[in-house]
Formats: C-alpha cells, structure tokens, sequence
C-alpha cells in the first residue's frame, strides 16, 4: 500500500504537507502527533476527548461518523458542521489529499 499525503492547517493558519502510511493501523491524530503539531490527543484515540478535533476543509469522502463520535462532538467546543474527531479518521488510501484544519484548543 501507498503512503498518502495530508494537509493540517494548524492554528495559526501553517500549512503542513504530512506523509501518511497506509499500512500502519494509523490515524489522523497519531500522525499530527508523529509530526509534533499541537494535537494532545489526551483519551489515546477513545473518542473521549476531542482534543483531536479537526474541520474537513476537502471533498475527502469520509466514513460516517460513529455515535461515539457524534456523541463527543455534542460535549465540544468550536464544533462546526465539519467538524470530525481526527482519531476517528484512518489512513487509507481513500483519504489520500485530505485537507484538516485543527480546532482551537477548547
Ligand atoms: S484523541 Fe481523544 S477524541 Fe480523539
């Protein structure tokens, strides 16, 4: 499998070009985290914290949200109807030129 290529846009507007590989069981706010952008991902990726929180800014097709997810969002700051959990996010192949802007930290 192929590494795919990942744009965050931290909060002070930076554009971050990331490699992601595919064949790691990998998501986005371990990768933010590989890369050392200010993500705390504090819950380890439970979807209990929403410190990963990210707005989709591409036309990146994502999986549906699961409730877990949808019921964090309903507990967060600065939500947006874009807003995702970034550990909910896997690399694929399929994400491959998403485009995330990190939340402000709540
Ligand atoms: S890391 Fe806690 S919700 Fe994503």
């Amino acid at each position: 499998m192929a590494d795919i290529n990942v744009t965050i846009i931290d909060r002070e507007g930076n554009l971050h070009e990331l490699i992601g590989p595919t064949d790691m069981s990998m998501n986005i706010m371990e990768l933010c985290k590989a890369y050392e952008l200010p993500v705390l991902g504090e819950c380890g990726g439970m979807a209990m914290c929403a410190t990963c929180q990210c707005y989709l800014e591409s036309d990146t097709p994502l999986d549906e949200q699961s409730d877990a997810e949808l019921d964090m969002l309903d507990q967060a700051f600065f939500v947006k109807s874009t807003s995702r959990l970034g550990c909910q996010i896997h690399l694929s192949e399929e994400i491959d030129g998403i485009v995330l802007r990190l939340a402000p930290e709540a």
